[in-house]
């Protein structure tokens, strides 16, 4: 089996590797020396008491057919991502109870369920699938009991006794202040009952972050993680504020949409744009990347990488998990490969230069709270 590439010398992408090689040896100590941690899928971090891969998946598009054109005859493909992802080393999948459109409601957390009952590999303890999912702050979930039904009902779509991390999808301080503190106390519930082995929120800014975790604290209850828009085209003084709180805090960021929605793949142009909702937010954004692309193009080209992969390992430099949206074998193979190696300090300084000279960034989540 090669070893990985040393410092400098041009990396082999994984979609061009032989399948179940290339990925699962550890970089040789002289490399993590020179480097820094490689952050190989077997390699874990932390996230509160659960040891994840550094990359995990995301999961909003399966059973999402507005924003990203799911239909059940995706069902075998999406099987076949989870099954790669788990054989080589992705133990973290992100999901929320909100996740399927119309009907199909719920729809990602019984895919997951499904697969998961469905894997060929032994999954012999908790730590060997991490199931990340998210409970939305519905106006109608207004006491922490029926929060913890929320989660108890996720639990039944995954056919789990037990969650990973159970995340708050947003916070309602914005507009529903006195609604939070029951969900607060939900969480609270879930973890005294055993029903999660983590905790975490999801769109909390600074501010709002400190309120929750010092709540928590003084109720016995650690976050353990917090799940931001964070990318090379979401890299504000926010994001940056809430790292530096998360790191002082010992909370793990998760970065979401870490490639911009597919804008910083580089398959889309302004006469090449996705079809659907997307094409609005892309026609508006894209026209201005002309730089910041072709500063990835020109990263990944010398590193023997593509476009995504060095878009992925950015955020990975910066110290969160990120959760790249996956729909097809090809997008996990191709995301596998942003593991194994690392940016230079000159590279990523570059880059976000790069990023921060575009004249449009992404648009923050409505629910983002300071
Ligand atoms: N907490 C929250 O409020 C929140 C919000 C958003 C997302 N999330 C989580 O974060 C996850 C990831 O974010 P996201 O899905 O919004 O955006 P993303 O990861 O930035 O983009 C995902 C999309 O990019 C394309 N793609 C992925 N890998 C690719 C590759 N290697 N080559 C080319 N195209 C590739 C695919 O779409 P196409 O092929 O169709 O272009 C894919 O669906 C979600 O699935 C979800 O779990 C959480």
């Amino acid at each position: 089996m090669a070893l990985p590439p040393a410092a400098g010398a041009p990396a082999v992408p994984f979609a061009a590797q032989p399948r179940g090689h290339g990925l699962r040896r550890p970089a040789p100590p002289g490399a993590t020396l020179r480097l820094g941690p490689l952050f190989w899928p077997w390699e874990k971090v932390k996230v509160g008491p659960l040891s994840v891969s550094p990359m995990g998946f995301g999961t909003w598009a399966w059973g999402n057919q507005l924003l990203w054109g799911y239909q059940e005859s995706m069902d075998s493909e999406l099987q076949e991502c989870f099954n790669l992802a788990m054989k080589n080393g992705i133990n973290l999948f992100d999901t929320a109870d909100s996740y399927g459109t119309g009907k199909l409601n719920g729809q990602s957390e019984r895919l997951l369920g499904r697969f998961i009952r469905e894997f060929e590999g032994p999954i012999k303890s908790p730590d060997d699938v991490v199931i990340a999912t998210k409970f939305a702050a519905y106006p109608w979930r207004l006491t922490s009991g029926q929060f913890v039904g929320a989660c108890k009902s996720s639990l039944e779509r995954l056919q789990l006794d037990r969650l990973g991390i159970g995340q708050l999808h947003w916070s309602t301080a914005n507009y529903a202040p006195l609604q939070e503190r029951a969900l607060w106390d939900g969480l609270v519930e879930m973890y005294d009952k055993g029903l999660v082995r983590a905790v975490g929120v999801s769109n909390y800014g600074p501010k709002q972050l400190l309120k929750i975790h010092s709540y928590l604290a003084s109720k016995g209850v650690p976050l353990s993680s917090a799940q931001v828009q964070f990318s090379l085209l979401s890299m504000g003084d926010e994001q940056m504020e809430l790292k530096t709180v998360c790191d002082s805090l010992g909370i793990r960021v998760i970065a979401y949409s870490p490639l911009g929605l597919g804008m910083l793949t580089g398959k889309y142009d302004a006469s090449n744009l996705p079809k659907g909702p997307r094409s609005v937010l892309f026609r508006q954004i894209l026209p201005g990347l002309e730089s910041l692309l072709s500063c990835l193009r020109r990263i990944a080209e010398k590193k023997g990488k593509t476009m995504s992969q060095v878009a992925i390992n950015w955020c990975i430099c910066k110290g969160a998990i990120p959760i790249p949206g996956v729909k097809t074998v090809r997008h996990v193979e191709e995301n596998l490969g942003a593991l194994g190696w690392r940016l230079s300090p000159a590279e990523i300084s570059d880059l976000e230069s790069a990023a921060m000279a575009a004249p449009k960034k992404m648009i923050q989540n409505v629910f983002q709270t300071a």
